[in-house]
């Protein structure tokens, strides 16, 4: 019971990781705030696996007034907030070209397959509107960044010397992935280093986890094939599930890992080294 008199609040947590890091912080005593835009998954992940006084809010992570708001509840409701997961995030978003780029993608794979010399290029920044970039880095990372300060400022108010994580992605290190994901989720690596330095002087530790490919409903999105391609490229041979990475997360966010600040924790199988 690491987390036993612990407020935790994980945003994504009503699916996929942020559902597994929630209930696995409850299973250890934390209450837990479970945000996700989607109320109802947010309810079903405190009915089926909370404890303690945990709840269900519902908002967007990227509403900075939203997210004030709800700070301003746990303070009256917990007082504190011992550790924050930025969780939350999305591969695509709307006029982002995501959709031009797969089929050209697929064109080009046929274009290979045959032999030929490939006359399609993937060119996502092309297609990119304003509206597609910012859709994605709002949620990935100024998210992270309005949570973060909310936390910040609750966790220097009450004394607390907490504990932040971002959830990156090996696509991070590797350039695998839609610009602006990669892109949103590289800044994450620079947020935790400075913050890091920042914050440490107060006892408040800030490091990344970095998954590789993880078995959730936003994985399973993709389409078989390019599963298969993914795991065919983990050399331990399969992708990670959710409970895979709470455990490096909670385990991160504990006291175990006292002395760890500023890091990225790749827990990727092996798919991509640093
Ligand atoms: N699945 C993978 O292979 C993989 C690999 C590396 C990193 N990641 C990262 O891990 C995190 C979790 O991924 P997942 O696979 O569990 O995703 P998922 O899509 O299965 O779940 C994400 C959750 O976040 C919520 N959400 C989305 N946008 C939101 C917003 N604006 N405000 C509040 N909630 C919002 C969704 O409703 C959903 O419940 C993400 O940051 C993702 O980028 C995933």
């Amino acid at each position: 019971m690491r987390f036993s008199n612990k407020v935790v609040v994980v945003t994504g947590a009503g699916q996929g990781m942020g559902r597994a890091i929630a209930q696995t912080f409850a299973k250890e005593g934390a209450s837990v705030i479970a945000v996700d835009i989607n109320l109802d998954a947010a309810t079903e992940t405190i009915a089926s696996g909370g404890a303690g006084k945990s709840m269900a809010r519902a908002l967007n992570v990227g509403d900075s007034a939203a997210v004030k708001k709800l700070f301003a509840e746990i303070d009256e409701t917990y007082g504190k907030v011992d550790v924050l997961v930025n969780n939350a995030g999305i591969g695509s978003s709307k006029n982002d070209g995501f959709d031009k780029l797969m089929s050209r993608l697929a064109e080009r794979g046929a274009q290979m397959a045959k032999g030929e010399a490939p006359t399609v290029y993937p060119d996502l920044i092309i297609d990119m509107e304003d509206e597609g970039w910012h859709g994605v880095l709002n949620v990935n990372l100024h998210g992270a960044f309005y949570f973060t300060r909310e936390a910040v400022r609750l966790m220097v108010k009450s004394s607390t010397k907490g504990a932040i994580v971002n959830i990156s992605s090996t696509s991070a290190m590797s350039g695998e992935g839609g610009l602006h994901y990669v892109t949103s989720k590289a800044a994450l690596h620079g947020m935790a280093k400075s913050l890091a330095r920042e914050l440490g002087p107060r006892g408040i530790r800030v490091n990344n986890v970095v998954p590789g490919p993880t078995n959730t409903p936003m994985m399973q999105s993709v389409g078989q094939d390019w599963i298969n391609s993914m795991i065919a490229a983990i050399p331990l041979g399969r992708m990670a599930e959710p409970q895979d990475i709470a455990n490096v997360v909670c385990f991160v966010a504990s006291d175990e890992a006292a002395m760890i600040t500023g890091q990225d924790i790749v827990a990727n199988g092996g798919s991509y080294f640093k």
